[in-house]
């Protein structure tokens, strides 16, 4: 166990009285200077930070939104037009949100690559990342319901298409759909129960995961980039050798990350907020329209590597199953990896490559989802190709190798194939 919470008795007498009633000082201080992490963290471990930088981003920016946005079919729209044009700082504050959404989707998906990479799923961090896993589902569905809320056509035309895959399970399907929406098709109805789960329900929920989360994690300590466990080796006074306190060593180095994070944002925000359409879709700048389909519905990029998955396999049912299995697989990840060290530092060659092409995979699928394929096999190929059948093709080989990878894993780790690196005695 790395944490013990050791009492502190303050000097100030009313921080005692309270200390002595609610520890709330020596809590802190047992989560940060007396947290004992690995000296050895690398440019991956600055991504967990950062993802709660976004976090509080996101909170405090969808409070001063919610303070003029009208959540209703016929208002929502030109509520958001009025922040834009008329709200002071409205543009800022709504940009922020929007680019923020997509900036913390690319945090947490490097904080979940670093973890496996370095193995940090394995044991004894299993709970860390199964909480991790739920952050990230409950984040999805906390980003889609945000992206319905400002009613342009890509908001309504991507819940119509994403709300209908509970329309392909058998029996209950049409009656569950309904449900969802409240109506035949997504209407007021719809944008009040999305506009209620995305300010309330939902970040609450995150708010609570967030934080047993990194209880979860100090309770076991962090794991580092060579994975091998600093508890094993213990100094004189009782702390790991190859720990430091977190505080000051770590909060620095995360508040460098910080700064360097917020210039990119201000970057991206001031300058290309919509990212060419990629952080915010053209099409979502015209409002809703049930009459008119967009000529692509698409959902926004951080959600295009499963909704590739859903395009290129041809049965509807079986292709939601498939995406649904594609994000519970990740949730077994500590269960089908047998392997005895956690880094790849350390791991067969075998494993690194297919870590890499399961990257790859996942990357790829991404390209396809948000229509870049479609644009770039022309160009490669000619002007008479079949685009659809190669893409689908294409898609379903990365569908393969992103399971293979799972399947690999287990065959390759449970069966004894790996020939591992001797690990060192401390940390390199
Ligand atoms: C709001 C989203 C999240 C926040 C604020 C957050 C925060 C953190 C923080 C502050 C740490 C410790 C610092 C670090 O190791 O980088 C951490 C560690 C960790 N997180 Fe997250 N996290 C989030 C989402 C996720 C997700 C989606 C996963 C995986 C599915 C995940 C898996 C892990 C793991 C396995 C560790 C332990 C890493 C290690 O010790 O090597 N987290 N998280």
């Amino acid at each position: 166990m790395a944490l013990k919470i050791v009492r502190i008795y303050p000097k100030n007498p009313l921080l005692a009285w309270v200390e002595d009633r609610l520890p709330v000082i020596s809590f802190v201080a047992a989560h940060t200077s007396r947290y004992q992490a690995p000296w050895n963290f690398n440019i991956w471990y600055l991504f967990g930070g950062l993802a709660a930088v976004t976090l509080v981003n996101q909170l405090v920016t969808g409070i001063f939104l919610a303070m003029h946005f009208k959540p209703s079919a016929a208002e929502a729209f030109s509520s958001v037009e009025y922040i834009m044009r008329d709200v002071e700082w409205g543009w800022l504050i709504r940009y922020m949100h929007s680019t923020g959404a997509s900036l913390f989707f690319v945090v947490v998906y490097l904080h979940m690559f670093r973890a496996l990479l370095y193995g940090s799923y394995k044991r004894p961090r299993e709970l860390v990342w199964i909480l991790g896993m739920l952050i990230y589902v409950v984040l999805m569905a906390e980003a889609f319901m945000g992206y319905v809320l400002p009613w342009g056509q890509m908001s309504f035309w991507g819940a119509k298409v994403i709300i209908s895959l509970f329309g392909a399970i058998p029996v209950v399907g049409e009656s569950l759909q309904q449900w969802v929406m409240g109506d035949y098709v997504p209407a007021d109805a719809t944008l009040n129960r999305f506009f209620s789960l995305h300010v309330v329900a939902l970040p609450i929920i995150l708010l609570l995961l967030v934080t047993v989360h990194i209880l979860a994690l100090h309770e076991v300590g962090s794991n580092n980039p060579d994975g091998i466990d600093i508890h094993d080796r213990i100094g004189p006074d009782g702390t790991p050798l190859d720990g430091i306190p977190f505080h000051p060593y770590y909060t620095v180095e995360d508040l460098l990350s910080t700064v360097v994070f917020i210039l990119v944002a201000a970057f991206l925000i001031f300058f290309v907020p919509t990212v060419g359409g990629l952080f915010l879709e053209h099409d979502n700048f015209t409002e809703a329209n049930p009459l008119v389909t967009p000529e692509h519905i698409k959902p926004v990029w951080y959600f295009t590597p499963y909704y590739a998955m859903l395009r290129v396999i041809p049965h509807k049912l079986s292709g939601v199953i498939v995406m649904g299995l594609a994000i519970f697989v990740l949730f077994l990840m500590p269960w089908l990896d047998r392997g005895k060290v956690r880094s790849i530092r350390y791991r067969g060659g075998a494993y690194k490559l297919a870590l890499g092409l399961f990257a790859v995979a996942f990357v790829v699928l991404g390209f396809i989802g948000i229509g870049a394929m479609a644009q770039l096999l022309p160009r490669l190929l000619g002007d008479g190709i079949d685009v659809n059948a190669i893409e689908n093709w294409i898609g379903r080989v990365l569908v393969a190798i992103y399971f293979g990878f799972f399947a690999f894993t287990w065959v390759y780790t449970r069966f004894g194939f790996e020939r591992t690196r001797p690990l060192p005695e401390r940390l390199t």
